[in-house]
């Protein structure tokens, strides 16, 4: 079928919004149909060609939710008309990791996904016979998609598609480093670096775990009040002398966790030196840029810190996703405040754009 997507052509230009050709679903894979999108930091990283594991042409996007079309042989999870997330960090069940409690990182389809294609190592998206990769499985800056059965979360077909998709990425990731990899735990004193979508997101994660006080670091005011929108007890706006400002206001002890959601070092360094003497917990949420390093004193370690990597928030998205969305749904989540702009397909760079003046939070596809 022909289909409008944003095709990235060449790193570094922007997007191309041009009919390209999408092929049936293949064993075990589904036709989706996109209604909304979240335009996400790491699409507007691939596109600058600063991802060294980047391609090109591509579909990018990732942070989709849509309904399901019509799905190839032997899909038995979901059917047609089901209202689903889409994940880039798919839940076989199967595999040694998703069997395993310790992690969310799925093996099942990791290697040709890397590569921009579907498990069986081709992709379904072409143009003039030629074909397209499709970015980190999902490529959902499109009007379909077509996606493995895995890689698919089946949601509360009452919740807005608008909102769900925030789910997909950034919010599920800031909600699950505070709910699942870090467990803070109640009554506790937690640090945020960053009110980006993620930062946010950990910050609701905190206060759904019962965190008692947290505080949120921010260069910007206006983000801050979103985070006090989100729960977060008390704000600073970030520099040089954050870790010593963090540790006054814990009677010179630090956080018991600590959430960095920049991507910069030099912040995930801060929020190691954040963590508190005996047990404090600094997860690390953000990307950093290639060949960076984080640079820890271990005797910061010896002395009971510990540091932790997050990816899609350690959650599980088949099973933890519809949960996450259920708890929007309950009103515990106000997810609203997230989306700042709404654009449609062909103004797909506007939204970059709008990323890269740090202009809201999200600005979101609606493909309706
Ligand atoms: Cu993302
Ligand atoms: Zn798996």
């Amino acid at each position: 079928m022909k289909i409008r997507a944003a095709v990235l052509e060449e790193f570094g230009q922007p997007l191309n919004v041009q009919e390209v050709d999408l092929a049936e679903p293949a064993d075990g894979e589904v036709l989706v149909r996109l209604e909304a999108c979240g335009v996400c930091h790491t699409d507007l990283y691939t596109a600058s060609g600063a991802d060294p594991s980047g391609y090109a042409p591509t579909v990018l996007g990732h942070e989709g939710a849509g309904v399901v079309e019509a799905t190839g042989p032997n899909v038995t999870d979901v059917q047609p008309g089901d209202h689903v997330v889409t994940l880039f960090s798919p839940q076989c069940r199967e595999c040694i990791h998703c069997i395993d409690p310790r992690t969310n990182l799925c093996l099942a389809i990791r290697d040709q996904q890397n590569k921009g294609y579907l498990p069986d190592g081709t992709a379904r998206l072409s143009r003039d016979g030629e074909p397209i990769r499709h970015f980190m499985g999902t490529s959902t800056f499109a009007q379909y998609t077509v996606m493995p059965q895995i890689a698919l979360a089946r949601i509360d077909p009452e919740a807005p598609l608008d909102r769900a998709c925030l789910f997909a990425c950034g919010l599920s990731t800031g909600l699950g480093a505070a709910m699942f990899t870090a467990k803070v735990g109640p009554g506790s004193t937690c640090a945020v670096f960053g009110a980006g979508m993620v930062g946010l997101g950990a910050v609701a994660g905190a206060r759904l775990q019962g965190a008692e006080r947290i505080i949120c670091v921010d260069l910007s005011q206006e983000r801050l009040d979103l985070a006090t929108g989100q729960g977060a007890t008390e704000t600073l706006i970030g520099g040089e002398d954050t870790v010593d400002k963090l540790l006054e206001m814990t009677d010179g002890f630090g956080a018991d966790y600590t959430f960095e959601a920049t991507g910069n070092v030099n912040v995930m360094r801060q929020a190691v030196e954040a963590a508190r003497m005996g047990w404090g917990l600094a997860t690390m949420c953000g990307v950093a840029g290639k060949g960076e390093t984080l640079d820890v004193v271990p005797r910061l370690l010896i002395t009971g810190r510990r540091v932790a990597g997050s990816s899609f928030g350690g959650v599980t998205g088949r099973d933890q996703v519809p949960q996450l969305v259920n708890r929007y749904m309950a009103g515990d989540i106000d997810v609203d405040a997230f989306l700042s702009h709404r654009i449609t397909l062909d103004e797909v760079n506007k939204g970059f754009d709008l990323m890269h003046h740090q202009d809201g939070i999200r600005s979101v596809i609606d493909f309706t």
